[in-house]
């Protein structure tokens, strides 16, 4: 979707940077997107006037976080993608305190705490993406959620056009699900955080790096983990005891590493993985008798 040079201008004015044509490809770990324009928002406190000019231009959008857990189709698309610049996002840390831009890289966030001796969050070391993605599908690995240490979230709530503070308290953090509308953007977090020496944090970061390089695909276009684990089991076992390690449709493959990160061993297109993505999806649902969700976000037109 193309903007306007009339309502570039007026975005402009808002701070907005515009981005003519850009292909989300380049913008997600998957290595797959479609191009549309990006608009980013410089000013957090212009972000609500910004909609507003938006809905009364009739130009759809969509925001686009650190782009690891999400699926774009391809060609032009109908929407225009809206970023937080990623640039020197603020972070701060405030006794067992930390506030945190939701631009902000999560490994980066988890570091910068651990070097003020502020721990609890070693297993999201490896977990790529935003602050602001991990916030709203409650990202989690090795026995830490995001969730658990969220004190106040800011966001912008398009229900009611205006900047909010959620206290932690008010917001729920379930597996890989949180109780934020689809439409809620995520702009700075509080986290509360146990005091722990940063040798400590480093040891625990250094194993949980370790067990990820030696399970997952680190080096290959992925999203990540594409099926949520159903209650007590194990998506990447199903599918591993299927055989289907090495499996392809295209460019899209079932990775050799782990079963449940499907990856782009080249210039897979969105059709490649979804056909990938149904067809282990329903060959689960043969064996097993189990009907697995999606982990990763689709963005159809
Ligand atoms: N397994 C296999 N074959 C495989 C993959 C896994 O047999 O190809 C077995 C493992 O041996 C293990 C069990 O399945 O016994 C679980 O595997 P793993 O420990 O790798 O964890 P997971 O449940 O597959 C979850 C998260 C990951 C997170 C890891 C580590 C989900 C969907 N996935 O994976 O998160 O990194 O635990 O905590 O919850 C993500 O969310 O995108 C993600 C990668």
């Amino acid at each position: 979707m193309r903007i306007s040079d009339k309502l570039g201008a007026r975005l402009q004015e808002l701070g907005v940077e515009l981005r003519p044509s850009v292909p989300l490809s380049e913008k997600t770990s998957l290595g797959i997107g479609g191009s549309t324009d990006q608009l980013l928002l410089r000013k957090f406190e212009t972000i609500p006037d910004v909609m507003h000019l938006l809905a009364n231009e009739n130009i759809p959008h969509r925001f686009l976080g650190g782009g690891t857990n999400v699926l774009i189709v391809d060609g032009e698309l109908p929407y225009v993608v809206l970023h937080l610049p990623t640039s020197q996002p603020g972070m701060r840390v405030e006794g067992n305190a930390a506030y945190v831009d939701a631009a902000a890289d999560l490994g980066g966030m988890v570091t910068f705490c651990a070097k003020r001796d502020l721990g609890g969050m070693e297993g999201l070391i490896g977990v790529p993406g935003s602050v602001g993605g991990a916030l709203r599908m409650n990202a989690g690995a090795y026995g830490t959620q995001i969730g658990s240490h969220v004190r106040e979230v800011e966001l912008y709530r398009a229900s009611t056009g205006k900047l909010e503070t959620l206290r932690g308290d008010d917001i729920r953090f379930d597996y890989r699900h949180t109780s934020f509308a689809p439409d809620d953007v995520m702009l700075r977090v509080k986290l509360e955080l146990p005091q722990k020496p940063f040798k400590e944090i480093l040891a625990a970061i250094k194993i949980c790096n370790e067990k990820r390089r030696a399970s997952q695909p680190l080096n290959q276009k992925s999203a990540g983990c594409i099926f949520k684990n159903p209650p007590g089991g194990s998506a990447g076992r199903m599918i591993d005891e299927l055989g289907l390690k090495g499996h392809r449709v295209g460019d899209a493959m079932v990775s050799d590493r782990h079963a449940n990160f499907f990856v782009n061993v080249a210039n897979a297109s969105c059709a490649d993985m979804l056909r990938l993505i149904d067809e282990v999806r329903e060959r689960v649902r043969v064996t097993y008798g189990v009907e697995l969700e999606n982990e990763v976000i689709f963005w159809k037109n």
